[in-house]
């Protein structure tokens, strides 16, 4: 199967082909998806669009609660729309559903005021222009479609770099720097970089306004914080997996950026830790659900 780096990540970053991490993936990504549906009021033979559709989670979960949708899968990568028309022919449900190739910005193909009802999981996140891709949402909604989607906050795993960064000025402790190396690998470093990149220039309260703009109204919006124990894992599956697509995982990062003196003692450190499961994780959900005025 060819990849590109979303494919890649869907199909192995997050998991490494571990079946217990797949299986924490699954039971996460599913209890997003039924929250996004929840939001989305589908009814019997409405027309979903799934914006950055991946490997199809809103879109199976949703013809799951209603067999006769009528789907447009949109994504920038072709790897991931090619699976995700292959599962639909599997499935037996091709015959209702498009795949179209565009990013949010601009939805290539889709007719103005076509759909009920827009999902979007995660996708935001990656997409420079937000702005123009809440205007492309209103325009493809029809009158009183509904508009429901989650996307992460990664500001603050960026901007707790800059707290590491003043600590280690300040004279940190030495495995200090080698956790800050490790993390600022994988998220942006500093005011500028965290203001340029797509994935952490933005707070819940600009996703609100974003919608707002566009021309939503009713808008509502939750903030998710959670922080939670995570479970004992796998040296090499920890080592393997990636918490986005655009981080190269650790493994890759002892690599290529430490010297194998310093990987071995950030892997001392870190190892213990990882397979005990003393670390707690923060996760930030934003669940935004908005309606395009007009008849429903
Ligand atoms: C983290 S994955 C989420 C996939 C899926 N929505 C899910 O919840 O499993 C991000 C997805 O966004 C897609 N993507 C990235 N940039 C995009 C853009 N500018 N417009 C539309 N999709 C994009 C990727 O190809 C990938 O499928």
């Amino acid at each position: 199967m060819d990849d590109d780096i979303w494919s890649a990540w869907l199909r192995r970053g997050r998991d490494a082909g571990d079946a217990v991490t797949a299986a924490r993936v699954a039971a996460a990504t599913g209890r997003y998806a039924a929250k996004i549906l929840d939001a989305a009021a589908l009814r019997p033979g409405m027309a979903l669009l799934d914006i950055g559709c991946g490997e199809g989670l809103m879109a199976w979960a949703a013809l799951e609660r209603c067999p006769d949708l009528q789907v447009v899968f949109t994504d920038i990568s072709s790897p991931l729309l090619r699976q995700v028309e292959d599962e639909a022919q599997r499935r037996g449900v091709a015959g209702q559903c498009r795949f179209l190739q565009c990013g949010a910005e601009a939805l290539a193909g889709v007719e103005d005021a076509s759909a009920d009802v827009v999902t979007s999981r995660s996708v935001l996140a990656y997409v420079a222009d937000k702005a123009a891709a809440f205007r492309e949402i209103f325009r493809v909604l029809k009158p009183g479609g509904r508009l429901s989607i989650a996307e992460p906050l990664f500001r603050e795993d960026a901007q707790s770099l800059s707290a590491m960064r003043r600590e280690l000025d300040a004279g940190g402790p030495p495995m200090l720097e080698l956790l800050y190396r490790w993390k600022a690998a994988q998220y942006p470093e500093g005011e500028a970089a965290i203001a340029a990149s797509p994935m952490t220039n933005y707070t819940e309260r600009d996703l609100l306004s974003l919608a707002v703009q566009a021309g939503f109204a009713p808008v509502h919006l939750e903030l998710h914080i959670d922080i939670d124990a995570v479970p004992p894992r796998r040296w090499d599956v920890f080592c393997a997996t990636s918490p986005h697509p655009l981080a190269p995982p650790l493994r890759e990062i002892l690599a290529q950026r430490f010297t194998p003196e310093e990987a071995a003692r950030l892997e001392r450190f870190l190892r213990p830790r990882v397979e005990a499961g003393q670390e707690a994780g923060t996760s930030r959900m934003v669940y935004l659900s908005a309606q395009k005025p007009g008849a429903g």
